[in-house]
């Protein structure tokens, strides 16, 4: 009697997808990028392959995709610290009209470190006479090879198109990077990033948004809201759910709901909300009561720091991490609903049509 056996699937090591077995490696993932490098006794956080590093000059992020998403986050930890930082999507990056100084560091966020868009960026920014970092997850890449810094995001590899764990993985990763260009993390601050990992595990391991993707399968779009940490992970949420569920899906800083997506809400558009900790939680909330006088179902994602919860159709819930870390733990919430709600459409998930892991092309 013969086996079958398959090496595509030996690789998925028992989940029905690449994607699913990576949102659960997450951990894991955080685990390996914070080995080393945070140390609670002092407070510290220290990244060898920045050791030379010596920058308080502005810094600008260059980046496409998820990775822009998480440069968006990475922007504003630094600015929180006091750090100037500016983010551009990379086919939009112009040196002469944005002016790069010898004091700028310019910041590549890509995951595969291959990427066109992010590489013209980053070459042009490396001619107008900037410091330039790669934060990447592809060791020996180009990113890595033509930039004058390189940190990597320590993911492993990611076979699956959509990124999830290694946008964990940037999100981490720039912490640090925050933590080594600001020198100003409280002993807190480093003790909630070492609780990430579990806290990560305890979302995967609890998690209900099976039954919340099952419940808005059939929905005609669907849009995420967040504000401040939380909007990139409406973005992210947005794009996860467009990339493999090829369904229509909008994600947008809270704020704007009212200067146009609200005229698409209806009660077919289940409305995403992430609320956790921000200090503006109750302007969302706002927005939450707004989509809900529509009719529209409200999904909270929240560490119940509010009482959106109490006008919520679901909650997906998530440990408190801090106004900073959150959010990391909710955009893992969101790859699941997005994950169940592609296999119930039975979609491709790991290999999404049109798309591509890494785009070589301008
Ligand atoms: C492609 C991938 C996306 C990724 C983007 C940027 O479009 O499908 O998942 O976010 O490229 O890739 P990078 O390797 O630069 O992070």
């Amino acid at each position: 009697e013969t086996i079958e056996w398959d090496p595509e699937d030996a690789g998925k090591s028992g989940y029905d997808h690449y994607m699913l077995k990576e949102i659960h490696e997450q951990p894991n993932a955080i685990r390996k990028c914070l080995r080393e490098r945070v140390t609670e006794m002092d407070a510290t956080v220290s990244v060898s392959e920045l050791d030379e590093l010596d920058h308080d000059g502005p810094v600008q992020f260059v980046a496409c995709g998820t990775s822009y998403h998480a440069s968006l986050y990475g922007a504003r930890l630094l600015r929180e610290q006091g750090i100037r930082a500016q983010c551009f999507l990379a086919s939009e990056y112009d040196t002469e009209m944005q002016p790069v100084g010898g004091d700028t560091l310019v910041i590549g966020v890509t995951q595969s470190g291959e990427t066109a868009d992010t590489m013209n960026a980053l070459r042009a920014a490396n001619r107008a006479g900037a410091t330039t970092l790669a934060l990447t997850n592809g060791v020996g890449s180009s990113a890595a090879r033509e930039c004058d810094y390189v940190m990597y995001i320590r993911a492993g590899p990611e076979i699956g198109v959509a990124a999830t764990k290694t946008f964990a993985s940037q999100q981490v990763s720039l912490a640090l990077l925050t933590g080594v260009l600001s020198g100003q993390y409280s002993s807190q601050e480093i003790r909630r990033l070492r609780d990430l990992p579990d806290q990560l595990q305890r979302v995967l391991d609890e998690s209900n948004a099976r039954t919340v993707a099952e419940a808005y399968a059939d929905a005609e779009a669907y849009f995420f809201i967040g504000r401040g940490y939380d909007a990139p992970v409406a973005l992210e949420g947005a794009l996860k759910m467009k990339e493999i569920t090829y369904k229509h899906a909008e994600g947008f800083a809270a704020g704007e709901l009212k200067h146009g997506p609200l005229a698409l809400v209806t009660e077919n558009t289940p409305v995403f909300a992430t609320i956790t900790g921000d200090a503006n939680a109750s302007k969302t909330l706002g927005n939450v009561k707004e989509v809900e006088a529509r009719n529209a179902p409200v999904v909270a994602v929240t560490d119940s720091s509010s009482d959106v919860a109490q006008y919520a159709d679901h909650v997906l819930e998530v440990p408190a991490a801090g106004p900073r870390f959150t959010p990391i733990l909710a955009n893992v919430q969101l790859q699941l609903v997005s994950y169940w709600v592609a296999n119930g459409l039975g979609r491709s998930i790991d290999k999404p049509r049109n798309l591509a892991k890494s785009v070589t092309v301008e």
